[in-house]
Formats: structure tokens, C-alpha cells, sequence
């Protein structure tokens, strides 16, 4: 499964690039307004850190904007993946930028029909947020299962992007699911790493160590 990191922050790209976790960046608009920074500079700069597709969504509403705007930021550079939101509008972008060779990530799905319609629109990604329908009492997990099912029914090339990733068990199962891609806000990824049992086995080794002899 590839790692993404969901964030528009440089510093926390580049502290997990440097440790070769990362397979590409997903933004979206929430992210990139906390820079303070355009997308287009945000955008830039991730792309010169990691070299793996880089999401950035449009912010137009109708197809003849999200194309435009999908053309501009696929200008930035090769690896820039366009988002556009799972709506008619969207999939209609998404076909045109699709048969462009322009990569395009299917963003705010929330149903397995959802993804199949992305999947048939020449989507590259489809981005079930799961953590999203959790917050409504509903199991996103459940989203990754159905659509890895239909998707390999009629072996659709299009990548499973996992996102609304709220917790290391989302990441576990979307593993064992099968998902082609999960998104990681930095918070879960520092998660991944750490068990208080190697904390404390460590802890106990150099305690140890220090009873040596030289
Ligand atoms: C990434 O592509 C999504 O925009 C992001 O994972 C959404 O996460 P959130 O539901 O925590 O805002």
C-alpha cells in the first residue's frame, strides 16, 4: 500500500520524505488556507520535495471551470494530480482532464456507486473519506471493502485512495482491505511508529548496556 501525506505543511513533507515514507501529498483547500501560502506556491514547493503524484483541488463548481483550472495546476508540474469533487460536474472534468493524460483524484466520495461512476470517468484516484462517515455512525472501512470488490470485479485501474484517516486501525485495515493508497495526516503517522513496549524496551536495554564492560 503507498503512503500519502495529507497535509499542505512543508516542514512535516519534508521531515517524512527524508525517511522515504512518502509516496505522494494530498491537499485540499481546509490544508492549503492554513499555509497562509497560494496553492500554486504550495503546490511548487511540495513538488520539489516529493516526486509522487501531488493533489490539488479546484475550487470552480462547473466543468468548463475545473477544467480550466485543472489545465492551470497541471502546468506546476508532471506529477500534479487534479481534484475534483464527485459531482456531475466533477466527473465531467474528470473525463476531459483524464483524456488530456492528466491524472485526476475523484475527491468526497462517499458511496461505493459513487466510485464505480469515478472509476468509469477515467478517474486515477477516488477518495472515500472514511474517517468522515465514522464521525455519522457509519463504517467507513466498510466503503473500502465494497469498492475493492467492485473494482476488482471489473478490474478498474483506478486507485483506491483512502482518506479522512483519523487513527492507526484505519490504516491497518485499509491495508488488509487491499486499499491502493492511504492518505496519513502527519498526527496518525507519528502514531504509526511508536509502541510504549519499544519505549520501554529500549529504556531497558540501555540501562543494561550501561552494566557492561567496557
Ligand atoms: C484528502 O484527500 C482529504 O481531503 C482529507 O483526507 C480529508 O480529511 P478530513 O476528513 O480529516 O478533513
Amino acid at each position: 500500500m503507498k503512503f500519502f501525506l495529507d497535509t499542505a505543511n512543508l516542514d512535516d513533507i519534508k521531515h517524512y520524505a527524508a525517511m522515504g515514507l512518502l509516496d505522494g501529498v494530498t491537499t485540499n483547500p481546509s490544508l492549503v488556507a492554513k499555509t497562509g501560502k497560494s496553492l500554486k506556491q504550495v503546490i511548487t514547493e511540495i513538488c520539489e520535495v516529493v516526486d509522487g503524484p501531488i493533489s490539488a483541488e479546484v475550487i470552480s463548481t462547473d466543468k468548463k471551470g475545473m477544467i480550466a483550472e485543472g489545465l492551470e495546476l497541471a502546468k506546476i508540474h508532471k506529477n500534479v494530480t487534479i481534484k475534483v469533487p464527485l459531482t456531475e460536474d466533477g466527473l465531467g472534468a474528470c473525463r476531459e482532464l483524464a483524456q488530456q493524460n492528466i491524472k485526476v483524484n475523484v475527491t468526497l466520495c462517499f458511496t461505493s456507486v459513487q466510485a464505480l461512476l469515478a472509476a468509469k470517468a477515467g478517474a486515477t484516484f477516488i477518495s472515500p473519506f472514511i474517517g468522515r462517515l465514522d464521525d455519522l455512525g457509519q463504517m467507513g472501512l466498510e466503503l473500502i471493502e465494497d469498492i475493492r470488490e467492485i473494482y476488482d470485479n471489473y478490474a478498474f485501474p483506478t486507485e483506491i485512495l483512502v482518506a479522512s484517516v483519523r487513527s492507526p486501525q484505519h490504516v491497518r485495515f485499509a491495508a488488509k482491505i487491499g486499499a491502493d493508497v492511504c492518505t496519513v495526516p502527519p498526527k496518525v503517522i507519528g502514531q504509526l511508529m511508536k509502541h510504549p513496549l519499544t519505549d520501554t524496551g529500549l529504556a531497558q536495554f540501555l540501562k543494561d548496556h550501561e552494566k557492561s564492560s567496557e
